[in-house]
Order: structure tokens, then C-alpha cells, then sequence
């Protein structure tokens, strides 16, 4: 075998001792990791990340939306930049994975490539977004919205009363230079992820090749009633507010288990003044709702304003259905998706081509060009609680392949690799086997 037959790979170790790092980073310990978007405990896996990127030979810059984000530069200036990452932020009592696991990983891909003197084509950018999961009550994924120079709703209060422009100054960004942050077009964006579902590990399947990622949509369920008596009310006079909250919980539930949409989920529910001996008064219901198709979400919506019309006319109550915010599908580009799968096939990994059900920032990315994303297999299909967890060789292996992932797409975008970089490539065409490689075949899509 000759040098440049050998694989370059990420340093899994230290992947794994990183995660662990990160994961000690919580306001929970003991119960999952807690890193809502701009605490302190997301400012300092931020700073450590930081110091990360900069060993691995990154310039390092926190933008104003509080992203920290590293580049390396690329062979050919002129190229627009390849960007790889996640989120650092969770939801509560969340696991180590969901974002980490993207971020570190896209951070040991530019070690490697720094370890194995590998120059890309295109300028390298390692991303930490912050606030994807929107988990405080402000809409999610508002770093990658400002890179991608989407307007963000600064003024928007979230579930503790903080107005978000506060949140992001408290973090060190700078809500009045938000603009600053937005990026020019991108050659491509690379997400790795775990799956967070049960699909990869139930086909004994190593990666998932993600097809779509989920359109996305928030709302709340306001509810007024009467703060009354609760010995004293008759039940006919009541207007109780919770007794409605409940009436939508379960609409919103009809909405998925009735076949309108996908997935809906009323994760939050608020009644005041929440005391055992007063009639409720008033009520919040928070909703999610999912589905590969736009306008199934938007349906679901009149769906559920008809619900709240039948609730409030039962209940003498007022029932107010509030969009709060709305993420399109994301179709992945198949180019760039191609290069997940030939270099899946490089590591000799077997793979599924998947949809995402959970939101992600490269469909905000999608905006300035072509996605892809990769998962590895969620023991259980469990996320967005403390037992998420992924095997680690399932992890390391996942590194690597966003780390070959990245070097076809740098041959693959633009245009056709400069002679010398194919001769400086450490790929050899040679240990691939016929027709594994589409992304490198020619597969150019654009
Ligand atoms: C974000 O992580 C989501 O899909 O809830
Ligand atoms: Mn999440
Ligand atoms: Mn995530």
C-alpha cells in the first residue's frame, strides 16, 4: 500500500473524551445535560470549543449571534466555503449527543485534516451554532438564521420573560450587529448528527444517508377563562381553563393519531394561577408539529383553530391558536448527500437513506446552498432526554465518515479538483471499489 493509500481518520479517542467534556457541562448534574441556549453553561462549552478549534489550526471568532465558528483556509481562494457542524445548546435534561456530537466531530475532521497535512480546495468553516433547539420558548434555530441573513425577531420573549436581543447580549453576542453574522453563499453545508429515532438501529444499519429534513411548525394555545372559587362555582357556571387546555391537548394529539400530520406534540402546558382550591383561569398549551410536507402543517393548523372554536363554544371560554414559528422541509441536495454515501462505502459502512424527523440547522443553512446530512444509530431511538446515547464505535466511525464525507465534497463542489490536489488527495482512487464512489463518479447535480 502506498502512502497515500492510507485512510486518514479522526482521533476517536479523543472524540469521546471531548463529548464527555462537553457533557460535564450542565446546570443538571446527574440528571442529563442542560445547556440552554445562552446560559452560562452554553457560554462556557462555547469557550471550550473555542479552544479546541484552535488547536486544531482554526481561526476562531465568536459572530454576533453568538456562533463560534472556525475556518481554515482553502487552496483556492476564490471557492466559496465548505461549512461542517451543529449545536452546542440542549434541551433540559437533555442527552450528550443531540448537536455535541456534530460539533465535536466536525472539529476533530479539522484536526485530522491539519494532523495529515491535507489542504481543501475550499475555505473550511467548523460551526458551533447557538440556540437551535429554541427549548427557553423563542423560536429555535436563530444562530444558523442569522448566518443564513434571515431576519430574526429580536423583540420575542421567551418562557422566563427574557426578550431574546437581552438573552444574546447576555451571551456575549451583539443583537444590534445580528446582521454581521449572515454569510455569503456556501459551496455546501455538512451536518453530522445521531438519528434520535429507532430506524438506523432497528435495520442494523451503521449510517443514515438523511433524504429530508422535517418542516416544523409552533404554535400556542391561549386560553381565558374565569379565576374562580373552586368550593363555591357551581360546574355549570364554571369557565375553566384547564378543563379546555385538556379538550386541545388531545386535538393536538388527533391531529397525528387521526393521520393530518406526521407528529404533534403539546410539550408544554401552563395553567394559572395553578392552585389546587381556584378554578383555572387561564391556560397555555405550547405545540409542536412535524411533517415532511408543508402543507399538511398549515392544514393541521385551520384543523386545530376549528378544535379551538368547538373547545372555547363548550368551555365559555377563549381559545386563541398563535402560530410562533414555521421551518420548511428541506429536501438534502443529492450531490452532496452522494458524497455521504461514497464515502460510507469508502469505510465500508452500511447505510439507509433516511428522513430526518427533527429539525436541524442545516435546513436554515439550506438557504445559502446544498445540504446533506449523516446520521449514526440512537440505542433505543432515544433523544432529547438523559439516556440518548450512541455506541462509540458507531461515534468514531461517524467522525470518520464526515471526515472522507468532506474531502469528496471539496473535489466534488466547483467544479473538477485541480490536478494537483487529486495528486496530493490521500483518497486513492485505487481502494475503491467500482462504482462506490457517486459523489466522486461524476454525480455533479449542479
Ligand atoms: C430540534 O432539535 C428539534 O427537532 O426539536
Ligand atoms: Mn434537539
Ligand atoms: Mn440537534
Amino acid at each position: 500500500m502506498t502512502a497515500r493509500a492510507i485512510l486518514p481518520r479522526v482521533d476517536g479517542r479523543r472524540l469521546l473524551e471531548r463529548l464527555r467534556a462537553l457533557a460535564a457541562i450542565t446546570a443538571t448534574p446527574g440528571r442529563g445535560v442542560t445547556r440552554l441556549a445562552y446560559s452560562a453553561e452554553d457560554v462556557t462549552a462555547r469557550e471550550l470549543v473555542a479552544r479546541w478549534m484552535r488547536e486544531a489550526g482554526l481561526a476562531v471568532a465568536v459572530d454576533p449571534a453568538g456562533n463560534v465558528v472556525g475556518t481554515r483556509a482553502g487552496a483556492e481562494p476564490g471557492l466559496r466555503r465548505l461549512a461542517t457542524g451543529s449545536h452546542l445548546d440542549t434541551v433540559a435534561e437533555a442527552g450528550a449527543l443531540d448537536g455535541a456530537y456534530g460539533v465535536v466531530a466536525a472539529v476533530e475532521v479539522a484536526a485530522a485534516l491539519t494532523a495529515a497535512r491535507i489542504r481543501l480546495r475550499h475555505q473550511l468553516a467548523v460551526v458551533g451554532f447557538s440556540n437551535e433547539e429554541g427549548a427557553r420558548g423563542t423560536p429555535g434555530m436563530v444562530g444558523s438564521a442569522a448566518i443564513a441573513g434571515h431576519e430574526v425577531d429580536l423583540s420575542i420573549v421567551d418562557d422566563e420573560g427574557w426578550v431574546l436581543a437581552d438573552r444574546i447580549a447576555a451571551a456575549g453576542g451583539d443583537p444590534a450587529r445580528l446582521a454581521d453574522a449572515a454569510w455569503p453563499p456556501l459551496a455546501g453545508f455538512l451536518e453530522l448528527h445521531v438519528e434520535q429515532g429507532p430506524v438506523l438501529e432497528e435495520a442494523g444499519v451503521s449510517v443514515g444517508v438523511v433524504t429530508a429534513i422535517t418542516a416544523r411548525l409552533t404554535l400556542d394555545i391561549l386560553i381565558r377563562g374565569r379565576a374562580q372559587h373552586a368550593g363555591t362555582t357551581p360546574m355549570a357556571a364554571r369557565r375553566d381553563a384547564a378543563v379546555a387546555a385538556a379538550r386541545m391537548v388531545l386535538a393536538v394529539h388527533g391531529l397525528a393519531t387521526e393521520g393530518a400530520v406526521r407528529v404533534a406534540t403539546a410539550g408544554r402546558v401552563e395553567v394559572r394561577p395553578g392552585v389546587r382550591n381556584v378554578v383555572p383561569g387561564d391556560a397555555l398549551v405550547g405545540v409542536d408539529l412535524r411533517d415532511v410536507d408543508d402543507a399538511a402543517l398549515a392544514r393541521a393548523v385551520d384543523l386545530l383553530r376549528s378544535a379551538a372554536a368547538e373547545v372555547a363554544a363548550g368551555t365559555g371560554t377563549d381559545v386563541d391558536v398563535l402560530v410562533r414559528s414555521r421551518v420548511p422541509a428541506v429536501p438534502t441536495d443529492p450531490a452532496l448527500a452522494g458524497c455521504v454515501a461514497s464515502a460510507a462505502d469508502r469505510l465500508g459502512l452500511s447505510r439507509l437513506a433516511l428522513p430526518s424527523g427533527a429539525g436541524h440547522d442545516a435546513q436554515v443553512l439550506a438557504a445559502l446552498g446544498p445540504v446533506a446530512m449523516a446520521f449514526v444509530p440512537s440505542i433505543g431511538g432515544v433523544s432529547h432526554a438523559a439516556d440518548e446515547a450512541t455506541a462509540d464505535a458507531d461515534l468514531v466511525a461517524g467522525a470518520d465518515l464526515l471526515l472522507h464525507a468532506v474531502l469528496d465534497a471539496d473535489d466534488l463542489l466547483d467544479g473538477p479538483a485541480r490536478p494537483e490536489r487529486s495528486a496530493a488527495d490521500p483518497v486513492g482512487a485505487a481502494l475503491v471499489p467500482p462504482g462506490a464512489r457517486s459523489c466522486r463518479n461524476g454525480e455533479r447535480g449542479r
